[in-house]
């Protein structure tokens, strides 16, 4: 099926992740050799619907020039935004309101303007629902999976998560020598917002003791009884991994800041009150870190890097072929294609039979349960 596509754009989505500068490269490259011309849509969509908050007019044009050298690169040369959904668009009235506005139509009116033929919009959840809706609306879009969290479903994984759970378990090798110098309890607090994928694989591969995560609700008994079942053993320290999101059995998810209009809630804190439960209940000292966005910083591990490259180059490859309304996902041994309606506003979380867990299980790691 001919394309019929002269001109593409691509915009980044929602909190950034290492990787998309790979994708943007490949998606421009891509779309280079194929006679294309590729525009850059800065911070979320907010480069169509506030131009002039940028000297560049919000789109620029991105060249083989433009893209040269950024692969390795974190974070987005476009900007990102997680305050910009414009399907439910935070509006400051004149009398102090703030009302709900929908700016999709502003985003279509600008591509049928600029004769752009298509978009490809990388992001979460949040993203790829905005794609899906504009798809629905007639606009030619091709979403790719990102997130640090690996929430999303129908693709194997996103990139960002590899090189966030490599960073992850970097310090908990690092804090295992602390921990284990002073006796003490070291609990890491990490991201990953209503998923356990990365406190589960960043704390089996970084052997920890206890590893807490939202699909399991935890009981902080449990977790005192490992701490004092090691020092009995002779053990003195331990290393307990907490997703942000993770849940007491008997109380709720911590939570930092309250959703807002266009905007999700906080999640954050969890760590601290393990950290004082478990000083209570063991009287052992407790030192918290907080990896926080940290995990989200710094260049694509070479499997981020290269599933980016993957995906940049599989979502022309899908425009070029015609298609529309569709994520690019990591399947084996292919890249593959799945609607966006089958993603949007689906999360993946851990499944409690995975072979993962039942290796943490096998492993004595605590899930507090
Ligand atoms: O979705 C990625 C993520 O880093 C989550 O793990 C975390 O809850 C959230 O974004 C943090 O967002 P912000 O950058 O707004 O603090």
């Amino acid at each position: 099926m001919s394309s019929h596509i002269r001109r593409i754009a691509v915009c980044t989505g929602g909190g950034d992740a290492p990787g998309l500068n790979a994708v943007i490269r490949a998606v421009a490259i891509a779309a280079a050799n194929r006679g294309w011309e590729c525009y850059g849509i800065r911070e979320g969509f907010n480069g169509i619907l506030f131009p002039e908050r940028y000297p560049d007019g919000g789109v620029f044009r991105l060249t083989r020039d433009r893209v040269r050298g950024i692969g390795h690169l974190g974070g987005t040369i476009l900007g990102t935004t997680n305050k910009g959904n414009p399907l439910h668009f935070p509006m400051k009235m004149s009398d102090g309101t703030t009302k709900d506005m929908d700016l999709s139509g502003d985003i279509l009116a600008f591509f049928a303007r600029k004769e752009i033929d298509a978009l490809v919009s990388i992001g979460g959840d949040g993203s790829l629902t905005i794609a899906n809706a504009l798809h629905q609306k007639g606009l030619r879009v091709v979403g790719v999976p990102k997130t640090i969290d690996n929430d999303l479903d129908k693709t194997f994984t996103t990139f960002g998560f590899d090189t966030a759970v490599g960073f992850a378990t970097e310090c908990l090798d690092r804090l295992h020598s602390t921990a284990e110098s002073h006796q003490r309890v070291m609990v890491v607090e990490v991201m990953g917002r209503y998923a356990g994928w990365i406190a589960l694989h960043a704390g089996i591969a970084g052997a920890a003791q206890a590893i807490l995560i939202p699909e399991i609700p935890f009981d902080v008994d449990k977790v005192a009884a490992k701490v004092r079942a090691r020092d009995s053993e002779g053990r003195m320290y331990s290393i307990v991994v907490v997703a942000e999101g993770a849940e007491p059995v008997d109380g709720h998810r911590a939570i930092l800041a309250p959703a807002e209009i266009g905007h999700a809630e906080r999640l954050g804190g969890v760590g601290d009150r393990i950290g004082r439960a478990l000083a209570e209940r063991t009287g052992k000292d407790v030192r918290v870190v907080v990896l926080g966005h940290l995990l989200r910083g710094g260049s694509p591990t070479s499997f981020d890097r290269l599933a980016a490259m993957r995906f940049g180059s599989a979502a022309v490859r899908a425009l070029d072929e015609g298609q529309s309304g569709i994520m690019v996902a990591l399947g084996f041994p292919n890249v593959n294609y799945v609607a966006l309606e089958e993603v949007a506003g689906r999360m993946k979380g851990v499944p409690l039979d995975s072979d993962t867990v039942q290796t943490g299980r096998d492993l004595g790691i605590c899930f507090g349960d």
